[in-house]
């Protein structure tokens, strides 16, 4: 839960199942949007995600959620093609899946 001079502005539902941290619900109140709170929920999910030791993230969203798959994006998170596990997860929606690895590589330079 994100709290914002005590008023609740976010959340984060969180599932780990074989050593994958999944987001499976995650929201900011609508007027506290595009102000980081979302940002700050996934950042302290990977410092929960690292305190146990764990791999990846990933998070399962409705295919036409594009704001929210851009969200993650910036995150970190990269889309999976879709699966035939995928296909109706939301009922008459697919689902894509987005996952990223909780410790992401440094990028390295080979200029010195
Ligand atoms: C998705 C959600 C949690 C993002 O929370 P947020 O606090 O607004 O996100 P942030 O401010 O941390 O955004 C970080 C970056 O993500 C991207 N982003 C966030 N919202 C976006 C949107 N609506 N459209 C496009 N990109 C978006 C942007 O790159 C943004 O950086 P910028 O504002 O500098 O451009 C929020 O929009 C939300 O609650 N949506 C409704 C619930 C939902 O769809 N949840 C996911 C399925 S459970």
């Amino acid at each position: 839960m994100a709290s914002l001079e005590g008023r609740p502005v976010g959340y984060a539902i969180l599932a780990i199942a074989a050593g994958v941290m999944s987001f499976e619900r995650i929201g900011v109140m609508p007027d506290q949007r595009r102000r980081r709170v979302g940002t700050k929920l996934v950042a302290h999910a990977i410092l929960l995600a690292r305190v146990r030791m764990l791999d990846f993230m990933s998070t399962v969203l409705r295919e036409s959620n594009v704001a929210a798959q851009q969200f993650f994006h910036d995150c970190g998170f990269r889309a999976d093609r879709i699966t035939d596990e995928l296909r109706g997860w939301f009922g008459s929606e697919d689902g894509v899946l987005m996952m990223r690895p909780v410790v992401l590589p440094v990028p390295t330079s080979n200029s010195p």
